[in-house]
């Protein structure tokens, strides 16, 4: 592990407080800062499907904001219109903002509030799987802009996240597998013991120890950013798979006639992409980076690219936010569970991996 920022100033992480324990907090919280009006923030899916089981643990007073599902709402005209509504609505530097939502509701509503008169105070209330066990925690926030993603945003830490495990029961198959995808990853790039119990268990919200894998997860993001809340170095294992990830989500995301594909489900290819990587440069062994493709395709659809797909995905990966110069860096890894920053492949080394992805 790399011993970054010994100097830095102390980076305050908020607490993660669950079930019960987190609704309590929650109203104390609201009783003790006398805030002057409470926001909640949902789309239309969190609206329908998790505002009750809300309702039955909160009973201050709220007004209700509601934006779009989807990633393709996560800009900045999403913003405008709520920041009006808080101003309409007459929130002051004094109001609360709730995001109820997975990860675009926590990203977006997070920024919303940060931005708002320079800054109110908000609480995460993750309702998919991704947002529990990623968006939600390590404070950043933010909108895509022009076609990529998270170009603009802040990292600020919410006041606190509750996370209630009960909301996953409406939550869709496939969304649940777009988280269990960041989950599967924590494993890869610290707990290899992890990675396989998940590999194992799959998959089951009712069956398995889910909210044990949540909390396991959320630890080991807690301590990565702790270390590093900036990504001078360390945090940026957590986008293990994200390089080649992003891009790839991207790319569907720009053609909406394509096949439609989940944060989770395109960083699931990238990590499978990546394996190849990790094999070529960083020594992970042809068993290993076997068994990473073997867990992945058990769980998730084999997608094809053509020919356009593959250059224009290519493209992309230049754009990537996370490349300091034109050169392209990975996370990779060297064993399951152990994983290294900043390394260099080359554009030979990528077409293998699109190779090995498609075999
Ligand atoms: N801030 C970070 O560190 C971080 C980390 C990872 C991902 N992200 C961001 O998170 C986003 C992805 O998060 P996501 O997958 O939660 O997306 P999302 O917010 O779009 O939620 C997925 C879908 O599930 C619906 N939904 C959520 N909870 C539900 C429930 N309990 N029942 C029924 N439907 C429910 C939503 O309405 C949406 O349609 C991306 O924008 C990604 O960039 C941020
Ligand atoms: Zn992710």
């Amino acid at each position: 592990m790399h011993h970054i920022g010994k100097n830095n100033i102390k980076y305050f992480m908020s607490t993660i407080f669950y079930h019960d324990n987190g609704w309590k907090q929650l109203s104390d919280t609201i009783v003790e800062k006398s805030y002057s009006s409470v926001f909640v923030l949902v789309d239309q899916n969190t609206k329908s499907h998790c505002l009750s089981h809300f309702d039955q643990h909160f009973s201050h007073p709220y007004t209700l904001l509601t934006m779009d599902a989807g990633e393709a709402n996560k800009h900045i005209e999403t913003c405008e219109h709520l920041w009006s509504s808080l101003s309409e609505q007459g929130a002051d530097r004094n109001s609360l903002l709730l995001n109820l939502g997975g990860g675009v509701v926590t990203d977006l509503g997070g920024f919303v509030a940060c931005t708002y008169k320079r800054g109110i105070d908000f609480i995460n209330i993750p309702t998919s799987l991704l947002a529990m066990v990623d968006a939600s925690v390590g404070g950043k926030t933010g909108v895509d802009f022009q076609g990529l993603k998270n170009q603009i945003g802040i990292i600020r830490e919410p006041a606190f996240v509750v996370i209630d495990d009960s909301f996953l029961t409406t939550l869709p198959s496939n969304e649940f597998r777009s988280g269990y995808a960041e989950m599967l990853k924590h494993g890869l790039i610290a707990d290899a013991d992890y990675f396989l119990d998940l590999a194992t268990e799959q998959l089951d919200v009712v069956n398995s120890p889910i909210s044990n894998h949540i909390r396991h997860s959320v630890e080991i993001k807690r301590k990565v950013v702790s270390e590093d809340p900036y990504e001078k170095g360390l945090r940026k294992i957590l986008n293990y798979g994200h390089t080649l990830g992003h891009a790839i989500e991207t790319h569907f995301l720009n053609h909406p006639a394509a096949q439609h594909l989940l944060h989770g489900e395109a960083i699931a290819i990238g990590m499978v992409m990546e394996a190849e990587l990790s094999y070529r440069t960083t020594n992970l062994s042809i068993e290993e980076r076997d068994q990473i493709k073997a867990v992945f395709s058990s769980i998730f659809d084999s997608i094809s690219f053509d020919d356009s797909d593959r250059s224009a995905i290519k493209a992309l990966l230049k754009h990537d936010k996370k490349n300091e110069s034109s050169e392209i860096r990975f996370v990779l890894l060297k064993a399951i569970g152990s994983a290294v920053i900043d390394c260099l492949v080359s554009e030979e080394d990528i077409d293998a991996a699109f190779r090995f992805y498609a075999d």
